[in-house]
């Protein structure tokens, strides 16, 4: 596969530290110092289907394609409004595409899940011009009232068209059931039989636990796929990485000991976006003109799950 086309939107109302300083027993300070995060963008009358929408229309046009192009369309997504039918469907309708889609979850590593899921494809000759949408609405998981959550998410969709091609280099993928460090149960509709005690409450995070996951995993991730390539760390022109916390993206830098201008962010001005991250960052690299033919860059993020997904590409638009 390669990437032809990047896509990215973010609702417009802009949430900042001191917004919510109004509501939480919290400070700018605070929030800098722990996560790097000054603002968050956080849907208020946008739908994430039009976002999803949006970025996918911007990823199509710099592809030079239409949504008719389009043979199998991959959303990755977590929560959304509805809990059938998938994200993938609207989204098709509203895009006007005709191909078969499907929706993933593999929390925040979604997008290179999705990139596996299409390089499979591709190599089975059964899609020609696939299109990866990661749209996610984090901020309806967590309870507004708890100050170790809130803070972390907002809302944002990435999106992506691939091709055949020979950029992707080594990839990898992995889940390890660790359900209790990261979860979000929600109400299903009562019935008459059940008499199982359930627990319904906004996402639970156990903070230091997924620090530790985070970078230990993707640091582990990121070496195997450069030794896997052959490749030394300073060979690569960006890590596009997870955009969770900029202490986590820091720890992975110091770990793997390359330069700061290697590892962009954008957690300070758009907080968590979950799977969006990836997309979104890689959206604002190609826009920028950072990106050249032949530039080698590393993806990696981890997930609730506890999913990890990592792997290296070669620049090909
Ligand atoms: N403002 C002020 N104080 C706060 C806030 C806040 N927003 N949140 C927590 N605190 C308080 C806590 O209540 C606690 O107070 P106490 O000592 O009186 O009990 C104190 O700060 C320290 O809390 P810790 O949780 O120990 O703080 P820590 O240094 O671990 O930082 C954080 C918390 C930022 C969540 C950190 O653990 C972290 O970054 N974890 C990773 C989280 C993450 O990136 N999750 C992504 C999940 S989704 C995904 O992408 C996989």
């Amino acid at each position: 596969m390669k990437i032809i086309g990047t896509g990215s939107a973010h609702p417009k109302c802009a949430v900042t530290n001191e917004m919510l300083e109004k509501f939480l027993d919290t400070s700018d300070e605070w929030i800098t110092e722990r996560t790097g995060i000054k603002e968050r963008c956080v849907i208020s009358s946008e739908k994430l289907e039009d976002l999803a929408v949006r970025a996918a229309n911007q990823a199509l046009e710099n592809a030079g394609m239409t949504a008719a192009d389009i043979d199998f369309i991959i959303c990755s997504n977590v929560v959304n409004e509805y809990v059938t039918p998938a994200l993938s469907c609207i989204i098709q309708g509203k895009l006007g595409a005709t191909c078969p889609t499907v929706d993933i979850n593999a929390a925040c590593a979604g997008f290179v899940f999705a990139m596996d899921i299409a390089e499979d494809k591709l190599k089975c000759k059964k899609a020609k011009n696939i299109l990866i949408v990661c749209a996610e609405e984090p901020s309806r998981m967590v309870s507004w009232q708890n100050r170790s959550t809130c803070v972390l998410f907002g809302d944002g969709a990435g999106a992506a068209v691939v091709t055949e091609g020979d950029e992707l280099k080594a990839i990898r993928l992995t889940t390890s059931s660790l359900t209790e460090v990261l979860y979000y149960q929600r109400a299903l509709e009562p019935t008459p039989y059940i008499d199982k005690e359930e627990n319904f409450e906004p996402l639970v995070m156990k903070g230091r636990e997924v620090f530790k996951h985070a970078v230990t995993n993707s640091c582990r991730d990121i070496r195997k796929l450069l030794n896997e390539t052959g490749l030394n760390a300073n060979d690569i022109k960006y890590y596009v990485l997870h955009q969770a916390n900029r202490r986590i993206i820091d720890s992975i830098r110091n770990f793997l000991g390359v330069d700061e201008e290697k590892v962009p962010h954008n957690v300070e001005r758009y907080g968590n976006i979950s799977s969006a991250a990836l997309p979104a960052l890689l959206d604002e690299l190609n826009r920028g003109g950072k990106l050249q033919k032949g530039d080698k860059l590393v993806f990696s993020a981890f997930g609730a799950g506890f999913t990890t997904a990592a792997c290296v590409i070669e620049w090909a638009k």
